[in-house]
């Protein structure tokens, strides 16, 4: 026995394994259930009480020196594996960089923008606090007028009429300003974020975003406008989508319509959002009335010309089906990042 021992002894002092299984082998090997100290054990069973006496300790002596071994490299090898985690792969993938993503009613006003841009039209912009004229007045808003109440307005300062200050309600104030500092013919669209003083719900808010047109030169007709509108459909919404006008009212136009076109959803077949009429209303349009015209110092005799006026939810909701308009504000990255495109 005290042979055995000293071998194994000799052997476990040897042993060096180049790997886990090794260890793992050797684990097996000298302290398994059915290993060689359990065998030990077994033999001592057998042997007479003065060998008992002597062996009882070599042999506890024994396996606490080989169980103390294999902690030893066990513990080694698992520095190990940790010491070559913190080393740097080089031959590893890279973390891609995630990216952000445009607002999906920045994508769809640049799209506005880029089909009107392609017809020759430049982009205009104007503040977006404004005074009584060039919200009101100037675009043939009488004053006392009712027609002063279609948009409800926020204002800054409120006095007579003709000083108020307000959020502009449109971006109809944008023609005015455009028309008063240059010279026709004039072929420009102007977006914009505008204001209303309405509850907020999943239908209406305070805050939203408008594009406007507006071309002005010699014998622009109704047909015109007609067919600007009818192409920017086909390009925005794809080939085959119908356009439809219907009679309508607004101060600075005469006469002045309002377009529909054919559900983008349901194809005109009838849906929640077209509320089954197969049609949905996308703008306001017309002639700009030659009030207008003469207000912001042009020639309606030689002059005349269309405006029209869009939502920007509006349409974005007919290409991408939002069914809130608060989550364009609420700046929640779930709903943000489904809009990922190809940064510009
Ligand atoms: N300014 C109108 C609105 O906010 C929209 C509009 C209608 C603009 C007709 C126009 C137009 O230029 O011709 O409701």
């Amino acid at each position: 026995m005290q042979d055995q021992i000293n071998q194994y002894t000799a052997e476990i002092e040897a042993f060096s394994p180049a790997n886990a299984d090794e260890l793992e082998a050797f684990r097996i090997k000298y302290l398994g259930t059915k290993g060689l100290i359990k065998d030990l054990f077994e033999q001592f069973k057998s042997v007479g009480p003065e060998e008992k006496r002597v062996f009882g300790k070599v042999l506890n002596q024994f396996k606490q020196m080989a169980e103390a071994k294999y902690t030893d490299l066990k513990e080694n090898f698992n520095s190990e594996i940790e010491n070559s985690k913190s080393e740097i792969d080089l031959t590893l993938p890279g973390n891609g960089f995630e990216v952000g993503s445009r607002h999906p009613l920045s994508l769809v006003q640049s799209e506005i923008v880029d089909i009107f841009k392609r017809l020759g039209f430049v982009v205009a912009e104007g503040p977006e606090i404004e005074d009584d004229w060039h919200n009101f007045s100037a675009l043939n808003f009488p004053d006392e007028h009712p027609a002063r109440d279609m948009q409800d307005t926020f204002f800054i300062k409120k006095n007579s009429g003709k000083d108020d200050i307000a959020l502009r309600t449109h971006t109809s104030s944008v023609q005015v300003r455009m028309m008063e500092n240059g010279k026709p013919p004039f072929r420009a669209i102007m977006p914009g974020r505008v204001y209303r003083n309405e509850a907020i719900s999943a239908r209406a808010h305070c805050f939203f975003h408008q594009v406007e047109g507006l071309y002005i030169d010699e014998n622009v007709s109704f047909a015109d406008l007609k067919q600007t509108l009818y192409h920017f459909v086909q390009e925005l919404y794809g080939e085959g989508t119908k356009v439809r006008f219907r009679p309508s009212y607004f101060p600075f136009t005469e006469p002045s319509a309002e377009m529909d076109i054919s559900c983008t959803i349901c194809k005109g077949a009838g849906c929640n959002m077209c509320k089954h009429s197969g049609w949905v209303e996308i703008l306001g349009c017309g002639m700009v009335d030659p009030n207008v015209l003469e207000n912001c110092g042009i020639d309606s005799k030689k002059f005349t010309g269309f405006a029209f006026g869009m939502g920007v939810e509006r349409i974005t909701n007919l290409k991408y089906v939002i069914k809130d308009l608060r989550l364009f504000s609420e700046n929640d990255v779930r709903f943000l990042k489904q809009f990922k495109t190809e940064m510009i």
